[in-house]
């Protein structure tokens, strides 16, 4: 029997990636790869990539410029290491990449890594290979799925993707491009990945989607199923306590959404709804089809149907023409809705969409001063949301050993870290929690078996780090 070939995949970006990644480890263990931690021995390294702002995509070039070193290395021992660029960088920019990097044997787009193994092949008999067509057959066809104990190995919370790619192409945006015309995949092929997941372990599934609230997918009726319809349905599978969602746009909200929130308990308060700016001048130059009194209505309407329910959002801070007066309609927003958390972002101009032809530039500094307000505010909001916690009994669902001995680490359902000190028995179980304080982000308490736990939000709130990538909508 051949050695298994080492894999090592990085990630950038968005969740999506992440579980892109995961799935390029499904296809490629069936030609004997094994994924590794480690770089310099591995026979394959894969980039997969984020386009989303331009220090996202400028990471590429730096990172090959260190490849380039140990592929070199890997070539004086007469060892071959196999280069690829996947993700989004290499959809928007892949011959650019194959001329200006030549350390690189493989550039794959986000639609077509299900075909790594031919690439791989062909780029070793003919030097390189790239792919970056958007074929006409649908990947999640051609996936292997994971196997039991990889699945394990994973954890127990997973993402699944549910809706790929976006219409709505908000003139800042690459995502339409790079990911393509919005598709949703039909829910038996959803339903079997959820319950396989289940069967070995998972107890979370996080539904993914650049814009996954315009869910429309083929339902087992015959009929277009909704995403409320979807988690309704989903939080029915033996073994799955919790259902998450995200990104969502605030126009792409109907009533199922809301009605799921209203009476399905394993649908998590917790919801990442993006928003960009507070201004409508700004959110009509940004193509956003929706105003700031249409988002403050969808706020309301989830919070009418669960007062539990905790939001997140992002906001992109000097878009082309953004006047003083624009960004305080951002910070007045921001004020009136109180968040658990938001990722705030400068604008940067991505080539091919319309904002890059945009004159009325915003400076550096007027940007840099912007973003530093908002970030302010955001992080007094979350910290008075993550200290809210403090003395309450909240569940947590706990999923690992956490690096002190003896403790355990979960989440409550706003995604903010809890430790105790507990067995590990515990893991993959929800159980109520006394929050005693708040270290950083994380939450420390003990398990409070003989407490109720109190419906999920009810004064503990999230910590989630506010300068993570987030996808889409
Ligand atoms: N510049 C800055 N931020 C952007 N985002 C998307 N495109 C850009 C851009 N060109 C942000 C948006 C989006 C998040 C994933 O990234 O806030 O919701
Ligand atoms: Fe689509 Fe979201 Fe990008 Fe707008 S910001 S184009 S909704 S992915």
């Amino acid at each position: 029997m051949k050695p298994p070939r080492k894999l090592h995949i990085k990630s950038y970006g968005c969740q999506m990636n992440v579980y892109d990644a995961q799935r390029m480890v499904d296809t490629l263990a069936g030609e004997g790869f094994v994924e590794s931690a480690s770089v310099d021995d591995a026979d394959l390294v894969i980039l997969n990539t984020c386009h989303i702002r331009e220090k996202a995509s400028e990471k590429v070039y730096s990172e090959l410029g260190r490849l380039r070193v140990m592929k070199e290395e890997a070539a004086r021992q007469g060892r071959r290491m196999n280069i690829a660029v996947a993700g989004c960088v290499a959809q928007a920019e892949g011959g650019e990449i194959i001329n200006r990097a030549p350390v690189v044997d493989v550039v794959v787009g986000p639609q077509s890594y299900h075909h790594l193994p031919e690439l791989l092949a062909r780029a070793e008999k003919d030097g390189r290979a790239l792919e970056t067509e958007f074929p006409a057959e649908d990947k999640f066809s051609f996936l292997p799925p994971p196997k039991p104990d990889v699945i394990r190995a994973r954890g127990i919370s997973s993402f699944v993707t549910i809706q790929e790619g976006c219409d709505k192409f908000c003139t800042f945006c690459v995502v339409p491009y790079t990911r393509g015309a919005e598709v949703s995949r039909p829910v038996s092929k959803i339903v079997d990945d959820v319950r396989r997941l289940a069967d070995h372990g998972v107890r979370e599934i996080t539904l993914i989607g650049q814009n996954v609230n315009a869910y429309h997918g083929e339902g087992p009726d015959g009929r277009t199923w909704s995403l409320g319809v979807l988690l309704r349905h989903l939080a029915e599978i033996p073994g799955i306590i919790r259902l998450r969602y995200s990104t969502s746009h605030p126009r792409d909200v109907d009533e199922a959404l809301i009605e799921a929130h209203r009476d399905v308990p394993a649908v998590m308060p917790f919801v990442h709804l993006p928003v960009q700016s507070g201004s409508d001048r700004i959110l009509s130059a940004m193509n956003r089809k929706h105003t700031a009194n249409d988002y403050r209505r969808a706020v309301d309407r989830f919070r009418a149907a669960s007062q539990d329910i905790a939001f997140s959002s992002d906001f992109i801070v000097g878009f082309p023409g953004e006047t003083e007066e624009d960004f305080q309609a951002t910070l007045a927003l921001v004020t009136q809705i109180g968040y658990a958390g938001a990722y705030s972002f400068k604008y940067s101009p991505r080539p091919g969409t319309p904002a890059a032809e945009m004159q009325e530039m915003v400076s550096a500094e007027v940007m840099d001063e912007r973003l530093a307000r908002l970030q302010e505010l955001i992080d007094s909001q979350q910290s008075a949301f993550n200290k809210a916690a403090i003395g309450t009994t909240v569940g947590v669902l706990f999923e690992r050993a956490a690096r002190n001995p003896g403790q355990i680490v979960g989440r409550t359902a706003y995604l903010q870290p809890a430790h105790v000190m507990a067995p590990e028995t515990i893991i993959g179980q929800v159980l109520p929690v006394k929050i005693e304080s708040l270290e950083r982000y994380s939450l420390l308490g003990e398990l409070a078996s003989s407490l109720p736990v109190v419906p999920a939000g009810s004064g503990a709130q999230p910590a989630i780090n506010a300068h993570e990538t987030r996808m889409g909508a």
